[in-house]
């Protein structure tokens, strides 16, 4: 594979020169695949200044411009999917299965917020309740919030990028891209898609770089909103030095799921091992945690390890493998030390457990205590825990003891038990049966708690992207 060079895009020009460039390794394999060019501080500054400057001419392109711009980013990814999967798997180590799966939801996403740009409306409210008001009347418009910065991750690095420049233009307002380190060359492809498909080249600034670019962005008064995709740290961070700015964070969390006694086990195992283990776990909303009730825990226990236990490992670019690596070996160092820590705990591993480079077989852990980092801790990585309950308000209590709440599922066919989980789990969303690795791209996603602050989904986004505007009209 040729070496791909992710350059900055600043003020509507690509830019590398003798800039400072970074590798980026496929995880798998150990290869160079491509590097990215490091901005400095002066590349940041303009790229802050062309933000602003653009932001007239976008807030200004009427609304089916922006939707047929993104339509037609849409059609052209549509026919690019599998230039992109591969691209994105072999920067990633995701395997084809998961990225052909991105690449079409990313889809989605664009499609949706081409829908969204015509639907920012707003209302007249007839002043003539209040008896001060008798001759006024109110209009409310959707305006754009001005520059987004929008900071994303390496785990679906296209569509989480989608879910934030989506919304943020069809809103109209002009952003400034900081992508995840580990995963520049899909984003330059998909800005070189988006201007390819009329995006106006100033209304998007690349910026690539470690923390230091992303403070800058954060802190500069020329950026009006933050919408970040990533770990609780950084997002804390954030909100502090965002000051008055609005800030979106959709952070982590250690999602449980509840299997009841009246489950549909074979289906609660099966969703289980699939939701558990995609993307190698590598999601916000993975199956970390699973409840299950004692009397179906031999069952489900011994379904689910039958599952997990035949997922191939491997190759991510090989189209059969389930399982790719994590981001990098790093990363398999220490789920590989958390597995451990609940094994000397007194915890069962009943399948996994060994790491090769960056890749950690699929791990089902038995009954680990409530204070392992594989059960108390975002695990971000191929491993579940099964832990037995025996009454439901026990299980519901085990899953809302956490400082993250983003989502969480219910296998049960007692509607009494379905309306009690979904009243009491303290998260953004409640799947029933189903676990809380289930997303559709339009729906609200965003957590309570620790997990984040504001709703993605093109329809939410772009609300919150957009602020209310009002004008009063009086009889003279
Ligand atoms: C995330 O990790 O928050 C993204 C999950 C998804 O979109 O499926």
């Amino acid at each position: 594979m040729s070496i791909k060079t992710a350059k900055l895009f600043v003020n509507g020009e690509w830019l590398a020169g003798d800039r400072d460039t970074v590798p980026v390794e496929n995880p798998y394999t150990g290869e160079t695949v491509g590097e990215q060019v490091i901005a400095t501080e002066e590349d940041v500054e303009n790229a802050l200044q062309s933000a602003v400057n653009a932001k007239h001419e976008t807030a200004d392109l009427p609304a089916h411009k922006r939707a047929a711009v993104l339509k037609k980013a849409a059609s052209l990814l549509e026919e690019r999917k599998e230039e992109f999967a591969y691209l994105l798997s072999s920067e990633l180590g995701k395997t084809l299965k998961n990225t052909r799966d991105e690449v079409s939801r990313s889809l989605e996403t664009l499609e949706q917020s081409a829908e969204e740009a015509k639907r920012l409306t707003g209302e007249t409210i007839p002043g003539s309740t209040s008896t001060r008001g008798e001759q006024a009347t109110a209009m409310t418009f959707r305006v754009p919030a001005g520059v987004i910065a929008a900071i994303t991750p390496f785990n679906a690095p296209l569509n989480l990028m989608v879910h934030k420049i989506g919304p943020a233009f069809a809103g109209g307002n002009t952003v400034i891209l900081k992508p995840a380190p580990q995963t520049p060359l899909i984003a330059n492809a998909f800005v070189e898609l988006l201007i390819e498909a009329g995006y106006p080249k100033k209304a998007i600034q690349v910026v690539y770089g470690g923390v230091e670019v992303g403070q800058k962005i954060v802190e500069d008064s020329r950026t009006n909103l933050i919408s970040f995709t990533g770990g609780l740290k950084g997002g804390t961070d954030i909100s502090y030095r965002a000051g008055m700015k609005k800030v979106l964070l959709e952070l982590g969390g250690n999602a449980g799921t509840i299997v009841h006694a009246d489950a549909d086990i074979e289906r609660a195992a099966g969703l289980c091992a699939k939701t558990g283990f995609s993307n190698s776990g590598q999601s916000c909303i993975s199956v970390q945690r699973i409840y299950v009730h004692t009397s179906v825990i031999d069952r489900f226990r011994e379904t689910l390890t039958e599952k997990v236990s035949v997922l191939k490992t491997g190759d991510p670019l090989d189209p059969e493998t389930d399982v790719g690596t994590l981001v990098d070996e790093a990363a398999a160092q220490r789920v590989k030390s958390w597995i451990e820590e609940a094994k000397e705990q007194g915890a069962e591993i009943l399948t996994g457990g060994t790491i090769n480079k960056a890749s950690l077989e699929p791990t089902v852990i038995f009954n680990p205590k409530k204070q392992a980092k594989v059960v108390c801790e975002e695990v971000f990585g191929p491993v579940v825990s099964i832990i037995p309950y025996e009454n439901l308000d026990e299980a519901l209590e085990e899953v809302n003891d956490s400082d993250t709440g983003l989502q969480a599922g219910i296998f049960s066919n007692s509607l009494d038990v379905i309306k009690k989980a979904s009243k009491v789990l303290d998260v953004g969303g409640v799947v029933v049966n189903g676990t809380s690795n289930f997303r559709l791209d339009h729906w609200p996603y965003g957590g309570v708690k620790n997990s984040g602050i504001g709703r993605e989904g093109p329809r939410f986004a772009v609300k919150e992207m957009t602020e209310m505007k009002m004008i009063v009209h009086l009889d003279s």
